[in-house]
């Protein structure tokens, strides 16, 4: 993986420095277009990539914003939001598809450790296994309300940890060759390997809760 820099990555992906939402889905749209052409092209794919969290819209400000760890009963109210978020787009026929998929499926793991259902493998649907990669690289990378971004190299770092336990190891194989394929800023060519010391689990778990 070539030394990635946060300015190649947003050159990459959308020019301007803007919302979670605007970038993540951009990001999501372009891992998509590599990987599955024909969801890239759906538009409802796209809905599905902006409306992911709008679950969150029940769980409570205090909570969404906490700093600092969060309590049993607020890692609940939390993993409500895939649900909820499900339950509100069933509403609306049009997003009671894959947009669906993206929005109760970004937090399942492969492994099957995520929520709400525990899915494994294939089981989760594609498109929210290429979400979930997209949304998890830019939450590291950006600063959150409970801590600071984390440097490019890290949360790459980190992907390629969980490869295989929180990610599907294909798709995120995939995923990494193309954010080095962004950094076509990074100029020195013989620093093709950045390895440095894996993320702390324990922060490591907080970010997957809060992602
Ligand atoms: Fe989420």
């Amino acid at each position: 993986m070539r030394a990635l820099e946060l300015h190649d990555y947003r050159r990459g992906v959308f020019a301007e420095t803007g919302s979670h939402l605007d970038r993540v889905a951009n990001l999501a749209l372009r891992f998509a277009e590599q990987v599955a052409p024909e969801l890239a092209a759906d538009p409802l794919v796209a809905y599905g990539f902006r409306l992911h969290d709008i679950g969150m819209i029940g769980v409570s400000t205090l909570t969404a914003v906490k700093q600092g760890p969060l309590t049993h009963a607020e890692l609940d109210e939390i993993r409500e939001h895939p649900w909820l978020g499900e339950r509100i787009v069933a509403t609306v026929p049009p997003l009671n598809g894959v947009a669906r998929h993206v929005i109760g499926g970004h937090h399942e793991k492969w492994d099957g450790s995520g929520y709400p259902r525990g899915l494994r493998g294939e089981d989760i649907p594609l498109v929210a296994r290429i979400f979930a990669l997209a949304d998890a690289f830019d939450v590291m990378t950006n600063d959150q309300p409970y801590r600071q971004a984390l440097p490019i190299d890290l949360a790459v770092t980190e992907i390629d940890a969980k490869a295989g336990s929180h990610f599907d190891p294909m798709l995120a194989r995939i995923f990494l060759r193309m954010l080095g394929e962004l950094s076509v800023g990074a100029t020195d060519a013989t620093t093709t390997e950045t390895r440095i010391a894996p993320a702390d689990e324990t922060a490591a778990g907080e970010r997957a809760a809060r992602v």
